[in-house]
C-alpha cells in the first residue's frame, strides 16, 4: 500500500506504442513516373515524332492512373492485375504477451458474510448528464442490474428489512458526496460500513484549476485540469481482474481535465499512473514522475473501501477498471465471468462480384492466420456460410479460390447461407423456399461440406427477425436448424441491448457486429481511415464488444477476406490486444454448444418480445410485402373477465366502422394471444387475424380478450408490439365479480366450484388443495384492480387507458358507447340509441333486429342466481378494502373525474 507522495512506479515500461504499420504505397512508383515526365519538354514544343511518343507517354499514364484507382471499382476485371501493397498486417506490440496472468479460479469473493443484493445505486447530476448515461449504458451492456437516482436532499431507501438493497454505491461527482447535508452522509457511511458496500467516485471537471486542494474531510488533494498521456496500472493492486497490467498506454489520454491525487495516508493506493505532458518537454535526463489518476482506498481510514476516478469513462482502459472496481468492491457479488466464447462467421462464401472474390494466396492467408489465432484460442476455426449457386463464379484466380477452399474443407466450420442468397422474406410460398434450400444442400453433399451444423444464417437478416414463419419451417425441414443469429433482435441500435430468444426450438443468437461490412475491401476506404478501425481494435468498440459479451458472433464477409484481407488483420489484432491486456479467456465452440451456453446464462431470454416491425425502417425492408400494419389492432378491450366484455365486444361489433379480429377456433372468439402460449405462436400467427381487405383499411380494428387485464406479461408484450394502441377496461365491483366468476364455473360443470360453497372458496386458505386455491385465485385476483392497473400503467400512459363502469354499461350502454367514441376519436359518433333496447324478460340492454326484435347475450350472460351472502360480501369488501383505496388514488391520479357508485358503497360499507 503506498503513500502517493512517494508515488510507487513499478510498471514495465519497456513496451512500446501501438505503431500502425504503414506499408509501402503504390503512389510513390507514380509519383516517380510523374517525376520522369515533367523533366522533358511539353509536347506542343516536340517534333512530329516526339509529338507520337509524347502521345504514347499520354496514354500509358492513362492507363496506369485507371490501374490504379480502378480497385474502387468492384467489378472492374484490371482490378486483378493491381498488385497493391497497403494490405495491413497486425502490428499489436505488447511486451508482457507472454507474461504470468492471473490464475483461473482468482476472483474477488472474500469471507465477508454479505447482506445485500448484486445490485448499484448510481447517484448522478441530472437525468441526462453525460457521464451518468455511460455509466448506465455500461451496466446495461454487462447486464448489471442497476438503479439511477438524482443526487439531491433525499436518500432513496437503502434497506428492506435486515438486507441492503445495493451492494456498491456510484457517485457521477463525488463532489456531490461530499457536499451531502450532514444527515444523508452519516446515514450512507453508516450503511456503506454495516453492510460492507463499497463506493466508486467520479472526480468531475470543474472550470477552476485546483492544485493541491483537500477532499473534504479526506487526507487526500487533487490536482485538477491536467493533460496527461502514457497510463499505466498499479501490477500489484487487489482491484485487477479482468484488467491485466504491465503494458502502457503510450499516447495522449483523451481530455484535458484529468484529476492527479496526492495522500497522506497509508489507506490510499495507486492503480493508475500517467504522465503530464509537459515532462516530455524536459531533458532527456529529468525524472518523469507518474502521477496517480486513479486510487483505491483501503478504508483504513474511515472503514468504507472507495475507488476514485481521477477522468471519466472517456478513456477506454477505464471501462474495465470501472468494471473491476464494481467486483472488487461488492465482494466478488457483480463479478462477470472472464470466459468469453468467440465465433467469426464468414457469410457469402462463393458469392461477390469479379475482383471481390477470394484468390488462392487469400484463401492460404486465411489458413495460416486461423493457424496464429489457434494458439491463442484453443481450437479456433472460421465458420463458413456458403450460397452454392455462384461457385465458380468468379475469374479464373478467382475459381482457384473457390477450389482451395474446398480443399481445405476440414480446416473449416461450415453453415448454409441461401443457395442463392436471396432473402427469405421475399418468399411466401413454403415449397418454393423449400426447393430452394434443398439445392443448397444438394451442392453440400456434391462437395462434401458438412451438412450437420444445425446453424444457418439469413441474408441480411431477413426473415429470422421479424419472423417469417415459413423460413423457420423451411430450416427445420431441409437443415434441421437449430441455431441462428442476427444483429435485428431487438434492434440493430443500440447495440448493447442487442438479445437472443428462442422461437419454434431455433434458438436465436445476438450477433456483433465488427465495423467490416460486403464494401469493407480496402485500408483506405475504412469509414474514418485506418486511424479509426485501429481505434476499434485498441480498447474501442470492437474490443469492448468482447469485453462485456460473454458469447460473441461475429459477422464478417467473404469480400473482408480478399483485397486487404481486413477481417484476418481485425481479429488477429484484436485478440492480441485482448490478450495484452485482459485477463480474459477466449474460447470458442460450434454454433449449437454457443447458443446453449447462450441460454444457460441468460434463460430469462428464452421468450421472444415481439416487436412492432413498421416502428423500424430495417424491420420493415425485411418483412414480406404481404403483411401490413394495417393488420394490426387499433384498440384492445382487456377484460377483466365477468365485467360485461362480452356485451361491449358485442355492441362495437355493431359500429359501421369498428371491425374486431377473426373468431378463433381454439378460444372461442378470443385470440388471447399476449397472455397465453398462443404467444409463442408469432407475429405471423396474430396477424392472420386480422386480414386486410379494401374495408378493413378505414375501419378501427380491435382485439376483445378478457384475460389480458391481470397477465403478469401482457402490458409488457402488448405495449412491444402495439405501443400507440388505446386500451379498454371495464370495472364492476371486485366482489360481484368474484362472486360472478364462482357461477360462471359452476355453471361449467367444474367439481370444485359444485362441491365448495362461494364463502369455502374465499375463504380458503393456502393448506387447502390446489384446486380449490386455484380457483379462490381465479375469483379474488383479477379483483384487486389498482395493482393490474400500475402494471398495464408502467407502460402505457393514462392517455391511452379508458375506463368503463360497468354498472353504467349495464344502466346506460347507449352512453358509455358515445363516450368511448370520443375517447377513440371516432368520427361521426354512431348514435346507439336505435339499436339498443332494454329486453325487460332478459334483464339487460340487447341489439335491436329487424326494427322491433332483440337479439340478447346468450344464457350464459346475465345469469340468474342467488344473490351473494352478506358474510361473503363482507368478506370480499374487508379483502379488497386495500386495494380499492388505491384504485380511488389512481383514479384520481389519471383525471377520473366520478369515481363509480360501486366504489364509493364498497368502501362506505366495509365493515371494520
Ligand atoms: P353475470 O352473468 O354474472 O350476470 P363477461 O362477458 O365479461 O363474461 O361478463 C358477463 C357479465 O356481463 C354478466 O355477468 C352480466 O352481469 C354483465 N352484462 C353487462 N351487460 C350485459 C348485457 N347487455 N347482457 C348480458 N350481460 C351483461
Amino acid at each position: 500500500m503506498g503513500d502517493l507522495s512517494k508515488p510507487l512506479l513499478e510498471q514495465n515500461n519497456k513496451g512500446r506504442k501501438f505503431e500502425p504499420s504503414l506499408g509501402r504505397r503504390f503512389h510513390t512508383n507514380i509519383n516517380r513516373r510523374f517525376h520522369v515526365n515533367s523533366s522533358r519538354k511539353p509536347c506542343w514544343m516536340l517534333r512530329p515524332l516526339s509529338l507520337k511518343r509524347c502521345v504514347l507517354a499520354v496514354t500509358i499514364l492513362c492507363l496506369i492512373s485507371i490501374v490504379y484507382f480502378s480497385h474502387y471499382i468492384f467489378n472492374s476485371p484490371l482490378t486483378s492485375l493491381i498488385h497493391r501493397n497497403t494490405r495491413p498486417e497486425p502490428n499489436i506490440k505488447c511486451s508482457v504477451m507472454n507474461g504470468p496472468r492471473l490464475p483461473q479460479n482468482h476472483d474477488h469473493k472474500t469471507e465477508a458474510r454479505l447482506r445485500s443484493d448484486p445490485k448499484v445505486l448510481v447517484f448522478v447530476e441530472t437525468m441526462y448528464s453525460k457521464l451518468g448515461r455511460e455509466i448506465a449504458e455500461l451496466l446495461v451492456y454487462t447486464r448489471i442490474k442497476y438503479k439511477v437516482e438524482v443526487a439531491g436532499k433525499s436518500l432513496p431507501v437503502l434497506t428492506n428489512l435486515d438486507k441492503g438493497r445495493y451492494g456498491v454505491i456510484v457517485f457521477e461527482n463525488f463532489n456531490k458526496y461530499l457536499q451531502m447535508d450532514n444527515w444523508n452522509r452519516e446515514l450512507l457511511d453508516k450503511y456503506c460500513r454495516e453492510y460492507m458496500v463499497g463506493m466508486i467516485g467520479f472526480i468531475n471537471p470543474s472550470e477552476e484549476t485546483l492544485v493541491g486542494a483537500q477532499l473534504k474531510g479526506f487526507p487526500l488533494f487533487i490536482h485538477t485540469n491536467l493533460r496527461l498521456r502514457d497510463a499505466a496500472l498499479n501490477a500489484a493492486s487487489q482491484i485487477l481482474r479482468l484488467t491485466r497490467a504491465g503494458e502502457t498506454a503510450w499516447g495522449n489520454l483523451p481530455g484535458d481535465d484529468w484529476t492527479i491525487f496526492q495522500a497522506n495516508h497509508s489507506t490510499y493506493e495507486p492503480l493508475e499512473w500517467a504522465h503530464r505532458d509537459d515532462d516530455y518537454h524536459h531533458s532527456e535526463n529529468a525524472i518523469k514522475t507518474p502521477l496517480p489518476t486513479i486510487v483505491q482506498d483501503h478504508g483504513l481510514y474511515d472503514n468504507i473501501q472507495r475507488v476514485i476516478f481521477g477522468s471519466g469513462l472517456r478513456f477506454w482502459l477505464h471501462r474495465l477498471l470501472f468494471l473491476d472496481s464494481l467486483s472488487y468492491l461488492s465482494h466478488g457479488q457483480l463479478s462477470l465471468s472472464l470466459d468469453r466464447l468467440f465465433l467469426v462467421d464468414i457469410d457469402d462464401i462463393f458469392v461477390g462480384e469479379i475482383g471481390t472474390r477470394l484468390k488462392p494466396d487469400d484463401v492460404k492467408a486465411m489458413l495460416a492466420t486461423q493457424d496464429r489465432i489457434q494458439k491463442m484460442v484453443m481450437g479456433f476455426k472460421f465458420n463458413l456460410g456458403f450460397s452454392g449457386k455462384y461457385f465458380h463464379h468468379g475469374n479464373s484466380e478467382e475459381d482457384k479460390g473457390d477450389d482451395l477452399i474446398l480443399e481445405n474443407i476440414d480446416k473449416f466450420m461450415w453453415f448454409s447461407h441461401m443457395w442463392n442468397h436471396q432473402q427469405p422474406h421475399l418468399y411466401d410460398n413454403l415449397t418454393q423456399l423449400i426447393e430452394d434450400m434443398t439445392l443448397n444442400k444438394n451442392f453440400a453433399r456434391e462437395k462434401g461440406i458438412p451438412v450437420d451444423s444445425g446453424y444457418s444464417v439469413s441474408p441480411h437478416h431477413s426473415g429470422v427477425y421479424p419472423v417469417h414463419d415459413i423460413l423457420y419451417t423451411a430450416w427445420k425441414k431441409v437443415w434441421n436448424i437449430r441455431v441462428t443469429s442476427t444483429e435485428e433482435y431487438p434492434h440493430l441500435r443500440p447495440a448493447r441491448l442487442r438479445r437472443g430468444f428462442i422461437h419454434r426450438n431455433i434458438m436465436v443468437l445476438p450477433r456483433q457486429t465488427c465495423g467490416l461490412f460486403t464494401h469493407t475491401m480496402f485500408i483506405e476506404r475504412y469509414p474514418g481511415g485506418r486511424e479509426k478501425l485501429d481505434e476499434s481494435i485498441q480498447g474501442g468498440e470492437l474490443f469492448q464488444t468482447i469485453v462485456y459479451n460473454p458469447i460473441n458472433i461475429f459477422m464478417t464477409h467473404m469480400s473482408n477476406y480478399g483485397n486487404d484481407r481486413l477481417a484476418l488483420y481485425t481479429f488477429e489484432s484484436v485478440i492480441k490486444f485482448l490478450q495484452c491486456w485482459t485477463n480474459i479467456r477466449l474460447k470458442t465452440a460450434p454454433p449449437l454448444q454457443l447458443a446453449e451456453t447462450y441460454f444457460k446464462h441468460f434463460p430469462e431470454e428464452a421468450d421472444p418480445v415481439w416487436g412492432n416491425p413498421c416502428d423500424d425502417l430495417r424491420h420493415q425492408k425485411i418483412w414480406s410485402r404481404n403483411k401490413s400494419c394495417d393488420s394490426l389492432p387499433r384498440f384492445l378491450v382487456i377484460g377483466p373477465q365477468k365485467t360485461g366484455t362480452t356485451a361491449l365486444y358485442t355492441f362495437l361489433s355493431i359500429h359501421p366502422a369498428i371491425a374486431s379480429n377473426l373468431p378463433s377456433p381454439d378460444t372461442f372468439e378470443e385470440i388471447q394471444f399476449f397472455n397465453a402460449n398462443n404467444y409463442y405462436r408469432g407475429l405471423d400467427w396474430y396477424m392472420n387475424f386480422f386480414p386486410v381487405d379494401a374495408n378493413s383499411t378505414n375501419r378501427y380494428l380491435f382485439e376483445k380478450s378478457a384475460t389480458y387485464f391481470d397477465g403478469d406479461l401482457v402490458p409488457k408484450r402488448a405495449h412491444a408490439l402495439l405501443p400507440h394502441a388505446k386500451l379498454i377496461t371495464i370495472l364492476i365491483s371486485p366482489a360481484k365479480r368474484a362472486y360472478s366468476w364462482y357461477q360462471h364455473t359452476r355453471a361449467h360443470g367444474d367439481v370444485i366450484a359444485n362441491n365448495y360453497s362461494f364463502h369455502q372458496v374465499i375463504t380458503a386458505n393456502d393448506t387447502a388443495p390446489k384446486p380449490l386455491r386455484d380457483l379462490r385465485n381465479r375469483c379474488l385476483n383479477p379483483g384487486k384492480y389498482s395493482q393490474h392497473l400500475e402494471r398495464w400503467l408502467s407502460y402505457f400512459s393514462p392517455q391511452q387507458l379508458h375506463i368503463i363502469d360497468g354498472e353504467v354499461l349495464k344502466s346506460d350502454p347507449m352512453e358509455v358507447m358515445n363516450e368511448m367514441q370520443k375517447f377513440l376519436k371516432i368520427t361521426p359518433i354512431f348514435n346507439y340509441t336505435t339499436h339498443l333496447r332494454y329486453d325487460p324478460k332478459k334483464g339487460f340492454y340487447c341489439q335491436v333486429i329487424n326494427g322491433d326484435h332483440t337479439k340478447c347475450l346468450g344464457r350464459s350472460k346475465g345469469r340468474h342466481y342467488p344473490p351473494m351472502e352478506e358474510r361473503s360480501l363482507k368478506f370480499l369488501q374487508r379483502y379488497y378494502l386495500s386495494h380499492n383505496t388505491a384504485l380511488v388514488k389512481l383514479l384520481k391520479r389519471i383525471g377520473m373525474r366520478n369515481v363509480p357508485q360501486w366504489l364509493k358503497d364498497d368502501l362506505t360499507d366495509t365493515p371494520t
